[in-house]
């Protein structure tokens, strides 16, 4: 799978490798604020035609988290190389236990949920808490720079953490501790034994790294698509989307990633960017205008559901950036979209 599949290769080993390529049916294996598995389908619609037409032979996300997009960019079109690329240190740690080691770590998840779901609430609780702070405890023994053998329980931690907790919030404090509370769940998945070993085939054609979303700038090849799913702008002063990770991502660095989309534009490169529409709180916010002037930019409507009340979860416009051509889908859909968002 690492290599472009010829096509013309009808042996029957070919035919089974682009069959389970294919039908994999991989998610993301993490609950993830702003992921974004509902906009696949508009997504499909937006994407550049070479992606379609096989032109496109790697595929960049500086921005990965729960991985929605390369997920489905990586089951639905042949790509040969995907290089994703997070801030948030253990997130990829787990990526690359998965990609590494999953066996092992489906043998510590085993473990977890055996041990988690047979008690009961009062039990779950004090499982629950003592399991995080002892993964609090652990990060002091970490070295995030360097592959070993306890990232893999690490990983199961996290995994565990995430499906146990209140919403599936990856949510730190100031000091770097995972404070996110126990969740009410009857039966959590804990583990998803063959998303898990779907997700690890497709990781093999992937290169994985703790980094800044501008080494896309150091590691960029011809016939590349990128696309950046940054933290939102905040769309209002209360509300908390951009804290995924213990930095923050203020204005000078949306306009930071601007100048990026600008050099790679530069260099031909195909580029989709997402962000939450500022217009959807104050009409005359034209932030995103401004800093991408002269691309295409979309509005979808799009529901948020990090909101853990379900009446505060309306639909909020994501606005869509491409430096390639949208003008067919923008006519297409202009009319349904003046609609829904009446
Ligand atoms: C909106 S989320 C991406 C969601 C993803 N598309 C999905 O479907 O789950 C933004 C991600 O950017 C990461 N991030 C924040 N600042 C970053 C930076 N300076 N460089 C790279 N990644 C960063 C966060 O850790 C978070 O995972």
């Amino acid at each position: 799978m690492k290599n472009n599949t010829n096509n013309n290769d009808k042996s029957p080993s070919k035919v089974k490798d682009l069959f389970y390529k294919y039908s994999l049916g991989a998610k993301p294996f993490l609950k993830w604020v702003g992921g974004k598995s509902q906009l696949l389908p508009i997504f499909n619609e937006l994407y550049p035609l070479e992606l379609k037409q096989k032109k496109i032979k790697h595929y960049y996300e500086p921005f990965v988290g729960g991985g929605a997009v390369f997920f489905d960019i990586a089951q639905n079109y042949e790509i040969d190389s995907a290089y994703l690329y997070d801030i948030n240190d253990e997130l990829i740690l787990v990526y690359k236990v998965i990609q590494r080691k999953v066996e092992k770590l489906i043998e510590f998840l085993e473990r977890f949920s055996k041990q988690y779901l047979k008690l009961n609430q009062e039990k779950r609780k004090v499982y629950f808490y003592d399991l995080r702070h002892n993964f609090n405890q652990q990060r002091f023994n970490i070295d995030y720079n360097k592959f070993s053998e306890n990232w893999i329980p690490r990983a199961a931690q996290i995994i565990f953490l995430n499906k146990t907790c209140f919403n599936g919030l990856f949510r730190f404090n100031s000091k770097g501790e995972f404070n996110a509370p126990i969740g009410k769940y009857i039966r959590p998945k804990i583990l998803d034994e063959t998303n898990l070993l779907n997700v690890s085939k497709l990781l093999e054609i992937a290169q994985i790294e703790k980094a800044d979303f501008t080494e896309v700038r150091n590691n960029i090849k011809n016939s590349s698509f990128v696309y950046f799913d940054p933290p939102y702008r905040p769309i209002s002063k209360t509300s908390n989307f951009t804290s995924y990770s213990k930095l923050n991502f203020k204005d000078d660095e949306q306009i930071k990633l601007a100048t990026l989309f600008n050099e790679l534009n530069e260099m031909n490169i195909l580029q989709m960017l997402s962000n939450s529409d500022p217009t959807n709180i104050d009409p005359q916010d034209n932030f995103f205008d401004l800093i991408y002037k002269g691309y295409n930019i979309i509005r979808v409507p799009a529901k948020r559901m990090i909101n853990s009340d379900a009446t505060k979860r309306k639909a909020i416009n994501e606005i869509l950036i491409t430096n390639y051509d949208v003008v067919n889908y923008a006519k297409r859909n202009q009319r349904q979209y003046n609609r829904q968002s009446a």
